[in-house]
């Protein structure tokens, strides 16, 4: 399947400014209005567009027959005007008389019902009749505009997953079989991961193993677990087909599929392997005031996800979207610190959904750059000075995000504790932990890089692991040979506590992670609703909510904090433990927000790593270098003035002003001051207002 897995050259795409643009579908308006696009895209800076993502009816109106002639004529115009072109396979779904031709195709849900043609991406990952009209589908893309001097790099289907990430139809079931056969070797195999021997469900035929569909009760969690593994891996192997006959055809131009964030169902680390250049649709909640912290922490996975490279920012929304309950529109200047937001991460383009606002469809009430209004519409007016306001940060791109903490970021254990039903407590949950322990690293004023659970961690002083329920003696090796050579690793609980095949380790939690923390698990002890107990940590009481852990130390093991109510009162809450030049701790509970930061604090004083002292959730600053300049992004979020103390003068980008001291920034301000490359990651602390 993979004869490019192990093809280590990154093809960049082609184009020589920061991206700025956005999707465009021109095929839903008249060939009049595409000049009007032309010249507004120009007035507004944008230099790149994606299409043409949902238009294989238009491209393929019946079985073979094509009609390119429109899309030849757009894609001229903006090579003319010098727009490169983020050019889609057209494969994110399929036309109608594909799916009712085949309807085998289709997908189905865990009830077994076949889902409807009527929105999009009707198909199922793993049908042979959609594999082999997506690789038709792709050829012909790439035979007809493969040497298109307007293309900047192939945008593989979009979003996979979006929709159907999982499918239970009978073709699922055959392939899952293939997958499992795969993986444990024969039947013998098999039953013996599952663990079939509780509740009677020894297998006697590969024919009899079918999908998770709906049971009569809780479902064998390996058969859950490897499910969600199956399921990624059939969307990856679509992906790879698509990189396959691109690769074939065009094999110096990139290719990327635009990610979802931090998106549960598919395991990134593996897809962003396969591609050139990550790409990331971020849409956060314009109603949350701290939307922007968990996109920092999606945007840390980005760049993240190959090592560190820029990434592309290729969808956001200018104002509202439409698919929320409530859609909520940003404030004036909100999608300018957004979008800068994302460029401070590491991003090299600030791009949206979508260029013209629709007038018919689903979409037609999610903001555009370009709103129902045109050129007089609010979104035009901001995005536009948005697009001219990034030619001043030309020389960021290319460059890299400096950063000294990292989160270790692990689908398995993401699955298992949000896939399996039947655990301690369902209120502890992996993404939810993950959101908590980067919040408060974000705000005592930290980058943090995301990283896999077996590193590498050679490049961060501190790596906090929020919950590694599924852990192996591999990734507990690399933790130790990293805190041995003077890092600090943090663990969260409900860590080391299963095997990959969902088998409790031997001797119980934490496994393999046992001799790095130094304490044993007696039992998890999660707390019922509504109870919060209290834990002593360091002369300050901070708050225990939803979990926790009977845990026994060794004797070399320092208490740092204590459970101070409940049943657990004077037993061992939070460890920290000194191996080699570093030290490793493990946090058995789940924390309050003010908590995390009283505990982070200890751990960022302990690893020689600053930490701010007036802290500002709103106020977020973020390094990139190129190693001779720093570009330090100053960033509120908020509406109330914030006051950034700088470790060193330069000049501001965006107004070309000089830098020194305290800049105060006013409700959604940004300044991006550059300065010679400092030795260590710049670190902005906050000054108070009163200060
Ligand atoms: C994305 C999708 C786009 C558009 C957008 C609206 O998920 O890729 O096609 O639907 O959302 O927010």
């Amino acid at each position: 399947m993979t004869q490019h897995r192990d093809d280590e050259r990154v093809r960049e795409v082609r184009i020589d400014a920061l991206a700025f643009g956005g999707d465009y579908n021109p095929d839903q308006w008249s060939e009049e209005t595409w000049h009007e696009d032309i010249r507004l895209m120009k007035e507004a800076g944008v230099t790149m567009v994606s299409l043409p993502i949902f238009s294989w009816p238009q491209l393929e109106p019946e079985p073979g027959v094509y009609d390119w002639g429109w899309l030849d004529r757009v894609l001229d115009l903006l090579h003319a005007a010098g727009i490169r072109i983020d050019l889609a396979t057209a494969t994110a779904t399929p036309p109608s008389w594909l799916l009712r031709a085949h309807p085998e195709m289709g997908p189905w849900d865990a009830e077994g019902r076949r889902l409807e043609f009527g929105s999009r991406q009707t198909y199922c990952p793993s049908s042979p009749i959609w594999r082999e009209n997506v690789a038709r589908m792709t050829r012909a893309m790439a035979e007809r505009y493969g040497e298109h001097p307007g293309l900047a790099m192939w945008h593989i289907s979009n979003e996979y997953g979006d929709h159907v990430s999982r499918c239970w139809c009978s073709e699922s079931s055959r392939h899952f079989r293939r997958w499992l056969a795969d993986r444990y070797g024969d039947l013998d195999g098999l039953n013996e991961a599952w663990g079939v021997n509780v509740w009677g469900q020894r297998y006697t035929s590969w024919d009899h193993i079918e999908v998770p569909r709906t049971a009569p009760g809780p479902i064998n969690p390996t058969q859950l677990l490897d499910f969600e593994r199956f399921s990624s891996d059939a969307m990856l192997e679509l992906f790879q087909l698509e990189i396959d006959v691109l690769r074939e055809v065009t094999p110096d131009i990139a290719v990327t599929t635009n990610f979802m964030s931090m998106f549960r169902d598919l395991d990134y680390w593996d897809f962003a392997a396969r591609e050139d250049i990550v790409t990331d649709d971020a849409y956060p909640e314009p109603a949350d005031p701290a939307s922007h912290v968990g996109a920092a922490l999606n945007y840390g996975l980005m760049r993240s996800l190959k090592g560190g490279r820029p990434w592309l920012l290729l969808e956001s929304s200018a104002s509202a979207t439409s698919w929320r309950d409530v859609n909520v529109p940003k404030a004036p200047g909100k999608i300018r610190v957004e979008s800068l937001q994302a460029v401070a991460h590491g991003s090299d383009s600030v791009m949206f959904f979508q260029w013209r606002q629709a007038r018919y469809g689903q979409e037609k009430f999610h903001s555009s750059m370009l709103g129902h209004r045109g050129e007089r519409s609010r979104s035009f007016q901001e995005t536009k000075a948005l697009g001219n306001e990034l030619k001043r940060l030309e020389q960021v791109r290319g460059t890299r995000v400096r950063s000294r903490v990292a989160l270790v970021v692990d689908w398995d254990s993401w699955w298992g504790s949000s896939a399996v039903e039947s655990l301690p407590s369902q209120r502890l949950q992996w993404a939810d932990q993950a959101r908590a322990w980067h919040r408060a690293m974000h705000t005592l004023g930290h980058a943090v890089d995301a990283v896999r659970a077996a590193g590498p961690f050679e490049e961060y002083d501190v790596v906090v692991v929020p919950n590694l329920y599924i852990a192996d003696q591999a990734q507990a090796d690399a933790m130790r040979a990293f805190v041995e050579n003077g890092g600090h690793v943090v663990v969260g609980p409900f860590s080391g506590v299963v095997d990959a095949t969902e088998k409790v380790h031997e001797g119980g939690a934490p496994g393999p992670l046992r001799d790095l923390l130094g304490i044993e698990v007696d039992e998890q002890w999660p707390l019922a609703d509504g109870v919060v107990e209290r834990a002593f940590y360091d002369g300050d009481t901070i708050d225990v909510p939803c979990w926790a852990e009977w845990i026994e130390a060794d004797a070399d093991v320092e208490v740092r904090g204590v459970h101070a109510s409940g049943v657990l009162e004077g037993r061992p809450a939070i460890t920290r433990r000194t191996v080699g030049s570093g030290s490793a701790w493990y946090v058995s509970t789940m924390l309050e927000p003010e908590g995390m930061l009283t505990v982070f604090r200890d751990v960022l004083r302990s690893a020689g790593l600053p930490a701010r002292r007036h802290v500002d959730v709103d106020a977020e600053a973020v390094t990139r270098t190129d190693g001779t300049t720093d570009y330090t992004f100053l960033l509120n979020h908020g509406t109330a003035p914030v006051a950034f103390a700088l470790p060193a003068s330069g000049v501001d980008l965006l107004t070309g002003a000089d830098a020194a001291g305290v800049v105060e920034l006013g409700g959604y301000g940004a300044a991006v001051i550059a300065s010679p490359h400092a030795a260590s990651v710049p670190f902005i602390s906050l000054t108070a207002p009163n200060e």
